[in-house]
C-alpha cells in the first residue's frame, strides 16, 4: 500500500506528480503529499490527511503551479502504518533539503529514530519513513559521502530493515531523484527527455509505454536524459525494461460511476483473456514453470495460501483440484500460514493466490513454504510483482488494472486460473485422460459468455439493493462451491456497505446461526445448477424453508429453470446453467452489484471503502 511517485524532466512537475497521485490512490487515501524542487535550491512541500482533493485544494490555496514551480518532483498517497493518518504524518517527510517519500515498513526505525533524537534531531512525525530524510541529511554534512547524494542515499539504505520503496530528493541537486525498492514495488517510466517513476505504471502512462520494472535491492539515479540502475553497494545491476501493453482508457472509469462497475462489466473479458493461450498442443500450460513435470508429478499434498477475496478464490479452488487430482488441498488464510508450524516438504505444493502479487501475508508465507523446500505456484495479476518472481511457477490471470478497492473482476480471473492449476496437476498425474482435460477447458471456455449474460441483467440486482439498503444484517448461505460464494458475497457487502454481513455453510446453520433468523432478516442463497440435481439440491431446498419458517426474506440465485426453488424465493435471481464446480463465476456477480448498489445507496465512495487499500503490503 502506499502510492509513489517521481518526475524529472521539463514539463513543470506539479500537474504530472498530481496526476500520477491520482492514479495511485487507489493504494492508499489517508493522505497525500508533493514536493517540487524548484530548481533555485528550495524545496516546496504541501501535504494533507485525507483524500487527494484535500491536497489539491491546499494547493490551490497556496498559488497553484505558480506556487510550485520546478521540474523535479515527488509525490504520496498514503495508507497509514506508524503514526494516525494526519497532515503531520503524511509524506513527503522533510529534513532540510531532503524530501522523502516512502512504501513499506521500515522494522528498525525505533534504534534509528532513538539515535537521531541523542544526536539533537528533532522528528515532527510519528512514522517509521522520517528516520530516512534526517538519516539522508547526517549522511550529506559529515563522513564518507559527505556533499555526495548518491552515495549518501546508498549509505541510509544500508542501515534499513524491512520493506520499503524509497525516493530521495535534495533541494541543491533538483536534476535528480534516488530511488530504491526492498521488497515493495517500484516501475520507472522512460519518456523523452523525461523520467518517471511510480508504485504501478498507471502513475506514468499517459507520458510513456516504456518502463522499467526495478528488482530486489535496487537503486535507480534517474535524471531528465537516462537512468543507472544498481544494487544498495553501486554495482550495476538490470532493472527489466517492458512494454506496457495495456492504455490510459483501461484504468479510467469509461462512463461507468465506479471503476467497480466498469470493472463487473469486464469480467466476461478478464476470464476470456485468462484462458487465452493456455491450452496447446492439447495440454495445460503454465506462464512460468521453474519446476520439472516429475517434481509435479511427485506432489502428494497441496496448499493454497491466500487473504480475502483471493481466499475465496482458494475455497473454490480446492473443491475443483481434490475433485480432479485425488489430492489432499488445505486452504489457508496466508497471515495464519507460517505462525502455525505447517507439515511441508519438497513434495507439498502451496499455490499462492495473490491480485496484487505484494500482499505481505502471502509474501511471507510463499517465503515460509519456500524454506521449508515446498514447491510454489504463483497466480497472479500483476506481471513481475513480488510473489511471482519468488515462486517456482506462475499463472497470471490477465484481469487488466484492477482500480476499485474491493475485487471483482480479478477475484473470477483468479477462481478461472485456480481451475487451470487443478486442471495442470490433474494432467500432470494423470488423474484426467488428455481428452477430459480437454472436454473442462472447452467447458471453461463456454463461460464468459455465460457471465456476459449475469453481467447484462444485473438491474433487478440493483433493485433488490436499493431495497434492501436499510437492513442492518444480511445472511449469505451455500453448500459445496456456493459455500465459498456465500463467504464473498458477505465479504463484499462488509466492506462496501460497512453493512453487517455473514456466510455460512448451509448445512451449518443449524447449529448456531439459525438464532440469527428473525422477521425480514434478508437471507441470500445460491442454489447449485440444475443439470445433475441431487442431494444438494434437495438438502438446500429443506434449508431455505427452515428459514422462511423463521420469517426471513429469501433471495435465491438460481438457474432459470429452478421450478422448485421459486416459490420459496421472495426474490429470485437468475443465472445460466453451468456445471456445479463453475458455477462460482456466475453466482457471484449478483453479489458483486448488490453490495455496489447498496453502498451507493448509502452514499458511500464505492471504489474506495473506508480503512481499506488496493494492495496490503504489511503484515
Ligand atoms: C476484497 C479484496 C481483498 C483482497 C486481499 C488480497 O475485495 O480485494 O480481500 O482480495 O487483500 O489481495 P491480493 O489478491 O492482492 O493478495
Amino acid at each position: 500500500m502506499c502510492g509513489i511517485v517521481g518526475y524529472v524532466g521539463q514539463q513543470a512537475a506539479l500537474p504530472v506528480v498530481v496526476e500520477a497521485l491520482r492514479r495511485m490512490e487507489y493504494r492508499g487515501y489517508d493522505s497525500a503529499g508533493i514536493a517540487i524542487l524548484d530548481g533555485a535550491g528550495e524545496v516546496r512541500v504541501e501535504k494533507r490527511a485525507g483524500k487527494l482533493a484535500n491536497l489539491e485544494e491546499a494547493l490551490a490555496a497556496d498559488g497553484g503551479e505558480a506556487g510550485f514551480v520546478g521540474t523535479t518532483g515527488i509525490g504520496h498517497t498514503r495508507w497509514a502504518t506508524h503514526g494516525r493518518p494526519n497532515d503531520r504524518n503524511a509524506h513527503p517527510h522533510v529534513s532540510g533539503d531532503v524530501a522523502i517519500v516512502h512504501n513499506g515498513i521500515i522494522e528498525n526505525f525505533a534504534p534509528l529514530r532513538a539515535e537521531l533524537e541523542s544526536a539533537g534531531v528533532e522528528l515532527v512525525s510519528d512514522t517509521d519513513s522520517e528516520v530516512a530524510a534526517h538519516l539522508l541529511t547526517r549522511a550529506m554534512e559529515s563522513g564518507g559521502t559527505a556533499g555526495d547524494f548518491v552515495a549518501s542515499c546508498r549509505a541510509v539504505l544500508a542501515r534499513l530493515e524491512g520493506a520499503f520503496t524509497l525516493v530521495f530528493s535534495h533541494a541543491k541537486h533538483p536534476d535528480v531523484l534516488v530511488a530504491a525498492r526492498r521488497s515493495t514495488p517500484l516501475v520507472l517510466g522512460v519518456g523523452q527527455g523525461e523520467m518517471f517513476l511510480g508504485s504501478d505504471v498507471a502513475a506514468f502512462i499517459e507520458h510513456t509505454r516504456d518502463a522499467v520494472e526495478l528488482g530486489q535491492d535496487n537503486v535507480v539515479v534517474m535524471r531528465a536524459d537516462g537512468y543507472e540502475v544498481t544494487n544498495f553497494d553501486g554495482e550495476p545491476a538490470e532493472g527489466r525494461p517492458f512494454r506496457i501493453d495495456w492504455d490510459l482508457e483501461a484504468a479510467e472509469k469509461g462512463g461507468y460511476d465506479y471503476f467497480m462497475l466498469k470493472e463487473i462489466a469486464e469480467q466476461p473479458q478478464a476470464v476470456a483473456d485468462t484462458l487465452l493461450g493456455k491450452f496447446q498442443d492439447g495440454r495445460i500450460v503454465l506462464d512460468e514453470q521453474r519446476i520439472s513435470d516429475q517434481e509435479l508429478r511427485d506432489i502428494d499434498k497441496v496448499f493454497i495460501i491466500a487473504c480475502g477475496s483471493a481466499y475465496h478464490s482458494g475455497l473454490v479452488a480446492k473443491y475443483a483440484i481434490e475433485h480432479w487430482t485425488r489430492l489432499p488441498c488445505e486452504v489457508e488464510i496466508a497471515s495464519e500460514f507460517r505462525y502455525r508450524d505447517p507439515v511441508l516438504d519438497r513434495s507439498t505444493l502451496v499455490v499462492a493466490i495473490s491480485q496484487s502479487g505484494e500482499t505481505a501475508d502471502t509474501l511471507e508465507a510463499v517465503r515460509h513454504a519456500k524454506s521449508q523446500k515446498a514447491r510454489v505456484l504463483a497466480v497472479c495479476n500483476t506481471n513481475g510483482s513480488q510473489i511471482p518472481r519468488e515462486a517456482d511457477a506462475v499463472l497470471y490471470t490477465h484481469a487488466g488494472p484492477e482500480i476499485g478497492v474491493a475485487s471483482t473482476k480479478a477475484y473470477l480471473a483468479q477462481i478461472t486460473a485456480n481451475y487451470l492449476v487443478g486442471l495442470a496437476l490433474a494432467q500432470a498425474r494423470g488423474t484426467k485422460f488428455p481428452d477430459e482435460v480437454a472436454a473442462e477447458f472447452r467447458q471453461l471456455e463456454r463461460m464468459p459468455e455465460s457471465i456476459q449474460q449475469v453481467v447484462d441483467s444485473l438491474e433487478p440486482v440493483r433493485e433488490i439493493a436499493r431495497e434492501l439498503a436499510d437492513s442492518k444484517s444480511v445472511l449469505f448461505l451455500g453448500r459445496h462451491v456456493g459455500y465459498p460464494t456465500a463467504l464473498e458475497g458477505a465479504l463484499k457487502l462488509k466492506e462496501l456497505a460497512y453493512m453487517h454481513a455473514e456466510g455460512f455453510p448451509a448445512g451449518e446453520l443449524k447449529h448456531g446461526p439459525i438464532a440469527l433468523i428473525e422477521d425480514d432478516l434478508p437471507v441470500f442463497v445460491v442454489m447449485p445448477p440444475v443439470e445433475g440435481r441431487g442431494v444438494l439440491h434437495s438438502k438446500l431446498v429443506s434449508n431455505i424453508q427452515e428459514i422462511k419458517a423463521r420469517g426471513a426474506r429469501t433471495i435465491v440465485i438460481a438457474e432459470e429453470s429452478d421450478e422448485v426453488v421459486k416459490p420459496l424465493s421472495d426474490y429470485f435471481i437468475p443465472i445460466p446453467p453451468s456445471t456445479t464446480l463453475l458455477q462460482p463465476l456466475l453466482a457471484t456477480i449478483p453479489y458483486q452489484a448488490f453490495a455496489a448498489e447498496v453502498a451507493a445507496a448509502r452514499g458511500y465512495d464505492v471504489d474506495k471503502p473506508r480503512n481499506l487499500a488496493k494492495s496490503v503490503t504489511v503484515e
